[in-house]
């Protein structure tokens, strides 16, 4: 993790956090920072959407920092708010940082349902954990997808979004409205993040950024859809953590308050850059096999970020030529390459 002591001496509090999703991608890496000065709990049902051992690998990193506790559970669980209510007792929960998700655009195709309980369930029940244990700060994960094929480029949170074209990207703005909804009615101050195409080490296993390098080292063909012509504003892990500190530490100083960040890289990169950077850090040039646009997917995304400048401090700074790398390096030493 690249930050230096300048950088963390802003992002960092003594706070007792939950967070779920520990185990994931962005979970892990969020925890492994906030544990530096923070106690967080983290929820994870360890499903196997993607390969499992990469998860338990992530939580074995976390189980060796002293502030870190976890339980295994779904956040849909009804007896979770028990559990929770039980450690909130010896000290007080300052947030819930509900990163838990059915994550994945193509996905939502297979297995809807998942969709559905996972992110607006969970999504529900963990305001309910945040209502009755009077936890005043929730942030939440949102996405990129809820702009659809909205036009207007940069995206901007002032923008609607009411045309999904993705169920994934129907859940997650049912989140937005349902913490809208809580936040007015319970006095819970929630924060949504929409994070646009986030990679780096430890990264999914079903995302670009792994599948082109797996590939590619294997030397079998990639699949490129639309025919190349995409454009995804894609934000290194790093930036994502520091978004999601910022919102930790961000004054609030309204009661009942709600608002939704873009955090994106506020770069758009042309796919087929974003390819040339990794084939020329794995040396090698890859076979292309070119693909209609698929069902879901969006063609561009680029993400407006004065909000998030001005009120969670976000400053992203890693392109994808410092990040690409960075991946690589991850990748080859993880499976041992
Ligand atoms: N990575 C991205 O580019 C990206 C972009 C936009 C939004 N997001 C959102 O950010 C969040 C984190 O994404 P990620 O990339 O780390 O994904 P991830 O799949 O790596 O992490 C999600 C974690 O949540 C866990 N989980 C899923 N459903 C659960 C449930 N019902 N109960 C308990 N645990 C559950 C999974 O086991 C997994 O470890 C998600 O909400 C995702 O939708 C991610």
């Amino acid at each position: 993790m690249s930050f230096g002591k300048k950088n963390t001496k802003n992002l960092l509090i003594d706070m007792k956090i939950i967070l779920t999703g520990a185990a994931g991608f962005i979970g892990f890496h969020t925890t492994k920072f906030l544990c530096r000065k923070n106690i967080v709990v983290g929820i994870d049902n360890l499903n196997n959407y993607y390969d499992v051992k990469l998860k338990k690998n992530r939580l074995k990193k976390l189980k060796e920092l002293k502030n870190f506790k976890f339980i295994q559970s779904d956040i849909q669980d009804l007896k979770l708010k028990k559990k929770l209510n039980y450690l909130n007792e010896q000290k007080k929960f300052n947030c819930i940082i509900n990163l838990a998700a059915q994550a994945g655009v193509r996905h939502s195709f297979k297995d809807p349902y998942s969709y559905i309980n996972s992110n607006i369930l969970g999504q529900l029940n963990m305001l309910e954990i945040a209502k009755s244990l009077k936890i005043k700060r929730f942030i939440y994960a949102s996405s990129s997808s809820v702009y659809g094929g909205n036009k207007q480029l940069p995206f901007s949170v002032k923008q609607r979004v009411d045309q999904p074209v993705s169920l994934y990207a129907a859940t997650k703005k049912s989140t937005e409205l349902i913490s809208e909804c809580y936040a007015k009615l319970y006095d819970i101050n929630a924060i949504g993040l929409r994070f646009f195409t986030v990679y780096g080490p430890w990264g999914r296993p079903d995302m670009a950024t792994y599948i082109f390098t797996k590939k590619i080292l294997e030397k079998k063909k990639i699949d490129i859809y639309n025919h190349g012509r995409m454009k995804r504003d894609f934000t290194y892990i790093d930036d994502i953590v520091k978004g999601i500190c910022g919102a930790v530490n961000f004054k609030i100083e309204k009661k009942k308050f709600h608002k939704i960040y873009n955090l994106g890289n506020n770069k758009s990169e042309k796919l087929m850059d974003f390819i040339e950077t990794i084939e020329n850090n794995l040396g090698i040039i890859s076979d292309k096999n070119f693909l209609p646009l698929q069902p879901g997917d969006v063609k561009e995304t680029y993400a407006e970020i004065s909000e998030s400048r001005k009120d969670l401090n976000f400053h992203p700074n890693i392109s994808i030529k410092d990040g690409i790398p960075k991946f690589i390096k991850w990748y080859k030493e993880y499976y041992k390459l």
